[in-house]
């Protein structure tokens, strides 16, 4: 009997195969189509971006930068790497740029990792880590987490000869949970050299000045770190894709080499330029943040919902049948995050969106959870 010769997409690595989609936040259009109502009534509190909009400054600097699109963008960003040089006191072969800080912590798996490699990260850390690993053949170990917060001991503990990257998140998505810098340094210097260390910072500028840790100064001890952050969250430039990472060169130029030339755009890199140079943007959005997460925290114990604190600009809540009160929320037209495929099938992610925002979710909440 004749076998039928297998598909393209059979033939696709098994790992890949294996891998659970992404799934995002629902756009606000999507909703609107599904469930029939009006755009402009739905609040999407669901990715954790900035509910203020761009500063001014970065706006009429994308407009200018708008006279170039006929030409490549810069593919070594000399001007966003010479910005970023100066603010952070690093230099331009410590930088490596990515489309969104997401590509950065691909470049990573992809420069670092072999099929077969380990890759620790915890439970509850942000599914990229998964994901990328996933997407080279390499094996992720979560670790369990501890409160709902990374165990940097249990992590140390899973670190291997055959593991080449840990990743941590330091605020977390989607827990929020944050580690002080003195256990995220002491671990670091615990790490074989030849274990490369990814601390994602992507939520660094939502945390208070004394809550920030050194990292860009341990770059000097630590070969093997890689400190990662974006322009999406505090920024507020989530759809023009720019983050970074900073690290010794010698990481830096092998991801250089596996980077596509030219992944972040010109009006990416224009925006990215004149956001740095707009340090009252970042400071009123951190502001505005901790307003609105004192704002959350008190509705919900208003309402007796249990929820994880924060240190990001966004908060996980305990509901009990997610799904369900998920489905309430979307048709009075507030979008929040579902994290089921974070193994969390009882909670909801909540970004902290503007004052009327945050009371608009607070007494959906209310209605979704009520009997
Ligand atoms: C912990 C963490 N790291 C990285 C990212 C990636 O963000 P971006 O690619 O927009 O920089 C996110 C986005 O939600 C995140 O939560």
């Amino acid at each position: 009997m004749s076998r039928k010769p297998a598909m393209a997409h059979e033939r696709a690595p098994e790992y890949v195969r294996a891998i659970a989609p992404y799934v995002g936040g629902k756009p606000i259009e999507e909703v609107a189509r599904e469930l029939g109502l009006d755009p402009a009534n739905i609040i999407k509190l669901a990715s954790n971006e900035n509910p203020r909009g761009p500063s001014p400054k970065v706006l009429a600097a994308i407009a200018r930068a708008a006279n170039g699109l006929t030409r490549y963008p810069d593919g070594n960003a000399f001007a966003l790497k010479a910005a970023l040089s100066e603010r952070l006191g690093v230099r331009a072969e410590q930088i490596v740029l990515g489309n969104g800080s997401n590509d950065v912590l691909e470049l990573a798996t992809q420069a670092f990792l072999r099929a077969g490699d380990h890759a620790v990260y915890s439970q509850y850390a942000f599914i990229v880590y998964t994901l990328a690993t996933q997407a080279r053949g390499a094996l992720g170990i979560e670790v369990a987490a501890k409160d709902h917060a990374h165990d940097l001991d249990a992590m140390r503990a899973a670190v291997t000869p055959r593991t080449r990257i840990v990743f941590i998140a330091n605020p977390n998505n989607p827990t929020g949970t944050w580690i002080e810098g003195g256990a995220v340094e002491s671990f670091i210097a615990s790490m074989p050299q030849d274990v490369i260390v990814v601390l994602d910072e992507a939520y660094n500028e939502f945390l208070e000045r004394s809550e920030q840790s050194e990292s860009i100064a341990w770059l000097a001890r630590f070969p093997n770190l890689i400190v990662s952050r974006t322009f999406s969250k505090a920024y507020g430039l989530a759809a023009l894709r720019v983050g970074y990472g900073i690290m010794d060169p010698a990481l830096a130029d092998l991801m250089n080499r596996v980077r596509q030339p030219f992944n972040v755009n010109a009006l990416a890199q224009a925006a990215a330029v004149a956001a740095l140079d707009d340090a009252e943007y970042v400071a009123e959005s951190r502001r505005l943040n901790s307003e609105g997460m004192r704002q959350l925290e008190s509705g919900l114990d208003a309402l007796s919902v249990n929820y994880v604190r924060s240190h990001g600009n966004f908060v996980l809540i305990e509901v009990g049948d997610a799904a369900n009160v998920n489905l309430k929320l979307l048709r009075q037209g507030v979008i929040v995050r579902p994290v089921a495929n974070y193994d969390l099938p009882r909670w909801l992610r909540v970004t902290v969106g503007l004052p009327a925002e945050n009371a608009r979710f607070l007494a959906a909440l209310e209605q979704a959870i009520s009997r």
